[in-house]
């Protein structure tokens, strides 16, 4: 959920707002100051990233004592696996004078949270242990008065989600639409066997837009082109503040790999629709989600500034196949990272694009509409207006090469409300 309606509107020209969020096929796309002015991506922060965000995999937190620190818009998060096994996350602030307990994008790890600048200690409950010197001495002190301010997180389905704001609202809003789509995939069962880190000379808008479309598959990823058709699929119509859509493999594909054979096995459990196609979602705002029928792929964004984006990619696999001796994810790994490199040569061009003054929001194509249904929400968004159902395009464009029809509602002109209910699960 956005915070936007704290009456601040993003530092753009109005008209040029206005004009990516009017009607699909008349829109444009956002004025190119929303990519290179650090105004806004400031606002952003603010705004947007200081709302529910993801902050990667749960699993990489899973050892007692596991202190990681994450730069989120409303200052710094402490992720912290506790002796109880219970997964909490702090601000990252000492209640003494407010030094970060870890520098951000380090991961310590210690049986007591120590501040480096007192030796404030804290237990990895966030209750303060001790304070160093004569506070003993100090009448009234109270240890229990000082525990660390710990922020709302939920573990959804093996992805750790922070609001670092406490003002976002509920996750299973936020979140709307999604359980049905991904419950089937058991995420949180899965085992991460490789991940890889990626810094872009690009704004995180050009990462996610580029995610939510195809158009550009037949120019750039011959490889992919290969064993997905980049015409197949439909996007979906979302409830909470996310975007999707599938495709569909090709006939002789079993995944998502240069040859379309898979090294692993289908997930247990899928529908024929599920071994069939590969599910893209954005988890609004910085999660990218690949549902494949034998492994996910994550994306995490973290906005370092207006040009700058780091992206980390995970793949994960069932536990059976990721434990079998001499497993071998390579042929999702390099199918993937091939594909992620040609994806950030492109982002990267389309941001050095848009550093020039002559850069002019350009339409969106009919096969666009992903990329309609997030730049319209962020343009409403710029504008201090929620979500609406005018957000979501009334275009259809692909036909399903499956042979099946997806089980969730597809966009159409009439918009149905999803069935599903989105449960959030324990932070553990
Ligand atoms: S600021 Fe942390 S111990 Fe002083
Ligand atoms: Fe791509």
């Amino acid at each position: 959920m956005f915070n936007q309606l704290r009456g601040t509107l993003a530092p753009l020209p109005a008209d040029g707002v206005a004009a990516a969020h009017a009607p699909f096929g008349q829109s444009r796309m956002l004025p190119r100051l929303a990519y290179v002015d650090e105004a806004v991506f400031a606002w952003e922060q603010a705004n947007i990233f200081a709302g529910w965000v993801c902050l990667g995999r749960a699993e990489k937190f899973a050892e007692a004592g596991t202190q990681h620190a994450v730069e989120t818009g409303a200052g710094s998060a402490l992720v912290v696996r506790g002796d109880d096994d219970q997964l909490r996350v702090f601000a990252n602030v000492c209640r003494h004078r407010g030094h970060e307990l870890v520098a951000c994008g380090a991961t310590v790890k210690n049986k007591h949270i120590v501040c480096p600048y007192h030796a404030w200690t804290y237990k990895l409950d966030g209750s303060l242990r001790v304070a160093p010197g004569d506070f003993r001495k100090v009448e009234g002190f109270d240890t229990s008065e000082f525990g660390l301010v710990e922020l709302n997180a939920v573990n959804w389905h093996g992805w750790l989600f922070v609001d670092p704001s406490g003002e976002a609202g509920s996750f299973e809003e936020h979140a709307a639409g999604l359980e049905g789509i991904v419950a089937n995939y058991r995420p949180e069962d899965l085992v991460t066997v490789d991940t890889h880190s990626y810094e872009l000379a690009t704004n995180w808008k050009t990462i996610v837009e580029n995610y939510q479309e195809c158009y550009h598959c037949s120019s750039i990823h011959p490889e992919l082109c290969q064993v997905s058709p980049p015409q197949s699929g439909e996007n979906l119509a979302p409830d909470g503040e996310w975007m999707g859509g599938w495709m569909a493999l090709m006939d002789h594909a079993e995944s998502m790999s240069f040859s379309g054979e898979s090294s692993g096995q289908f997930i247990e459990g899928l529908n024929d629709m599920e071994q069939r196609t590969v599910m893209y979602l954005v988890a609004f705002p910085n999660l990218l989600i690949s549902l494949h029928p034998d492994y996910v792929m994550t994306h995490t964004l973290r906005p370092i500034s207006a040009g700058r984006t780091f992206v980390e990619c995970s793949w994960a696999f069932p536990k059976a196949v990721a434990e079998r001796e001499g497993f071998d994810p390579s042929y999702a790994v390099d199918f993937w990272d091939l594909t992620n490199r040609q994806d950030w040569a492109a982002c990267e061009s389309v941001q050095r694009g848009l550093e020039s003054p002559h850069a002019i929001p350009g339409p969106l194509a009919p096969e666009e509409d992903g990329v309609y249904q997030f730049v319209s929400r962020i343009a409403r968004a710029y504008a201090g207006l929620g979500r609406a159902d005018d957000a979501r395009p009334s275009i259809v464009t692909g036909e399903a090469t499956a042979g099946a029809t997806p089980e969730t509602e597809t966009v159409t002109e009439t918009v149905t409300e999803p069935e599903t209910a989105t449960e959030a699960g324990s932070l553990t």
